[in-house]
């Protein structure tokens, strides 16, 4: 039937009408909630399609319905980079804490009054994923990975009918990129759940987990049938004459393209309604068919939002608000002591299983000895439980009139289970630490997980169990040594075949190529994760960099504080992580060099403070800019702050600028100074300061 034939009228008529069909079809469904097609008709029109599609394969375009699913990927998801990073949210658990962020939010923005606008809407449980469209093409879709690098899974968010191929509308943007979550109905869940029962295949545990292995098939063929549906929440970037200059119109103007929306968002004046909004939507949320965790609050107006701008890895503009999570009781059948990555001890309960917010549970960490004590729990107890979303599940407290009698006392230990070192705790710590640091073979362990993590150096089949067996035979002792291993030795390992072993040592050898911000993590250094190894990276460039750096330069470093300066310093002066990091680059691992900047940095070690507004540039242009000279740039005024810039609408800050004899530049001051030391002049001589960036 492939064979070319002349192409009649009516063929591009009827092809053209059956395409505008389904996709109006999918509009209809997933954007306006209100469905013209059952799904008998959409199928049958598909294959319609698709038989025409096939007489005249030079007319099938990649926008056409038909072409939702590709070929299956041979060599895994290619990284992609987010041109804007997808952050994450700071969360509120209580009325309280949304009070707060709103005092803040008004507090920067300099407001009196209670009448901010804000968008709400509920907080989906899915995954997040980012969609690019160029000229009204799709033409990539990315999870968010560690928030700047994600994983490029396009062909399968193809996939899904609720992401369009191409945006509807005459006018389109040139460029946009939506941001939103993919997840799967309830009732999709159950479905899905029910056919691999009778197929005799994997059952997922809740609808999150089935998001997520869905979306990460290979072959989108597989992940065509899954129950996925996208709901978008924010625009990263778009490129039109007039775009909109709120959230909530953004959210608008993405119905109009396409795109769902979550039907619950709304919008809110003033805290009060802001509390209602979440309270009502936490009544609801047991009559929805989706899973959600809370609600996400956001000021709307989008000029307010860039005023507000972010710290580290969220932005000030917005909020999680998180549901009280649910509850459960079991019966605590035992205690046992695991030894963590740094160190830490933390007791962990085993439970008789129970289900808990759609998980089954066995274990509960019980954190530390405070909390044993806190909880006056003992083995033995019914107790009970709560988990919310991806928490860790915990022992919130003890039901005492079901104690039985022979209820058992928990026994801290006072030797390292595992290396049998005695434990320390130091004091105004909670944390009670074996001290034997790599020496420490539950520690090294971890410090081998960590290392090999798919966000560290991302060893790919170094597993838990070949880790375990490796630490056991005490053929790796530092990461270093992992880089030694010989496919003949790890053949012998059980399980192991001889071929695996070949793709770990393959695995290792590309692993090796990695970037400084992932190298600093793997190093898994106390209090470093990826943002905060990010930054050191940005910061100093490269590796001799950071490890010559004082305590005083690490201070400087964005979002680094006194005790993570701590942490990092401690562990360059180690001889042996000294030794071990010049055994990996022994070893050869390498990373490109970061362009350190030529920047000068005169103003390491001085606070500024911005208030008002400025004309020339936003507030958080000035900081910006601030920051790249090494200034640090705080929310309040202190003696030792080193000046303060202050616009038209400077309020207290001004004041207690001239209270405390702080320098105040106006604008004009300001932009001759930063020209002057953009260009090398020397910033002031003042007192370091110990403030914290805002
Ligand atoms: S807005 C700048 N809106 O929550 C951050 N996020 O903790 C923009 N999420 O990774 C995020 N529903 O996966 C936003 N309505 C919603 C959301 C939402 C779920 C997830 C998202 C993100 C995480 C942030």
């Amino acid at each position: 039937m492939s064979q070319k034939s002349p192409v009649a009228p009516e063929f591009f008529k009827e092809i053209a009408q059956l395409r505008t069909e389904l996709d109006d079809a999918n509009y209809r469904y997933y954007v306006l909630d209100d469905p013209v097609l059952t799904d008998i008709d959409y199928d049958q029109r598909l294959r319609r399609l698709q038989e025409l599609e096939s007489q005249h394969p030079d007319l099938v375009t990649p926008d056409s319905p038909t072409q939702r699913v590709g070929a299956a990927l041979a060599e895994g998801f290619p990284e992609v980079q987010h041109a804007v990073p997808m952050l994450s949210l700071d969360n509120a658990f209580d009325d309280e804490e949304i009070m707060a962020f709103v005092k803040r939010v008004n507090e920067r923005l300099e407001r009196d009054s209670d009448d901010l606008i804000f968008c709400c809407e509920p907080k989906l449980d899915g995954l997040a994923v980012s969609l690019v469209y160029e000229n009204g093409a799709l033409i990539s879709g990315a999870t968010r990975g560690d928030g700047r690098t994600g994983e490029g899974i396009t062909s399968n968010l193809r996939t899904l009918r609720s992401i369009p191929l191409k945006l509807r509308g005459d006018s389109i943007p040139q460029l946009l990129e939506v941001r939103g979550e993919v997840y799967m109905s309830h009732s999709g869940f159950e479905a899905l759940n029910e056919r691999a029962r009778d197929e005799g295949s994997k059952v997922f545990a809740n609808p999150r987990n089935a998001a997520a292995g869905s979306l990460r098939q290979l072959d989108p063929q597989i992940t065509a049938k899954r129950p996925l549906e996208f709901c978008a929440y924010q625009v990263a970037r778009i490129d039109e004459d007039e775009a909109p200059t709120s959230h909530s119109a953004l959210m608008a103007r993405l119905r109009k393209l396409g795109f769902r929306t979550n039907p619950e968002l709304d919008r809110v004046q003033g805290s009060a309604a802001l509390l209602e909004y979440c309270q009502h939507l936490g009544k609801k949320r047991a009559k929805l068919d989706y899973d959600i965790d809370g609600a996400v609050i956001k000021v709307d107006e989008l000029r307010l939002q860039r005023e507000l701008g972010f710290v580290a890895r969220a932005p000030r503009w917005a909020i999680a608000y998180k549901f009280p999570a649910e509850e459960q009781t079991t019966w605590l059948k035992a205690v046992e002591f695991q030894v963590g990555r740094t160190g830490a001890i933390t007791p962990v309960a085993r439970l008789d299983p129970v289900t808990v917010a759609g998980a089954l549970v066995s274990n509960a960490t019980l954190h530390n000895q405070d909390e044993i004590a806190r909880l006056e729990v003992r083995i033995g107890d019914r107790v009970v439980i709560r988990r919310a979303g991806d928490v860790i599940p915990q022992v919130m407290r003890v039901i005492e009139d079901e104690r039985p009698e022979n209820a058992q006392a928990i026994e801290f230990p006072s030797q390292c289970p595992v290396c049998d070192s005695t434990l320390e705790r130091i004091e105004g710590e909670a944390v009670v630490r074996c001290p034997a640091g790599l020496f420490c073979a539950a520690q090294r362990k971890e410090a081998l997980k960590h290392f090999a993590s798919r966000r560290a150096l991302d060893i790919d089949g170094l597993g838990t169990k070949i880790i375990d067996q490796l630490i056991e035979r005490e053929w790796v002792k530092t990461p270093a040594d992992l880089f030694h291993l010989k496919a003949d030795d790890l053949s012998t390992l059980p399980r192991l075949a001889e071929k695996s072993a070949q793709n770990l040592i393959d695995a290792l050898e590309k692993s090796k190529s990695t970037t400084l911000p992932r190298f600093i993590y793997a190093l898994g250094i106390r209090e470093v994760g990826e943002a905060t190894a990010g930054n050191l990276a940005r910061h100093f460039g490269s590796l001799e960099a950071l490890m010559q750096a004082e305590l005083a330069d690490l201070e400087a470093v964005e979002d680094i504080g006194p005790i993570v300066a701590a942490h990092v310093h401690a562990f360059f002066e180690e001889p042996h992580n000294r030794e071990t990091l010049a055994q990996l680059i022994e070893a050869g691992v390498k990373w490109e060099e970061a362009k350190v900047s030529a920047r000068p940095q005169p103003l390491v070690g001085q606070t500024w403070v911005l208030t008002g507004s400025l004309e020339s540039m936003t507030r958080d242009e000035g900081k910006a800019r601030l920051q790249a000279l090494g200034a640090k740039v705080s929310g309040s005024v202190s003696k030792k702050t080193a000046g303060v810039v202050a616009g038209p609408g400077a309020g207290s800050k001004l004041t207690r600028a001239q209270e405390l004899n702080v320098e105040v530049l106006d604008e004009a001051a300001f932009l001759a100074q930063l020209a002057g030391w953009e260009n090398g002049e020397s910033g002031k001589d003042e007192q370091p300061s110990d403030e914290e960036t805002a």
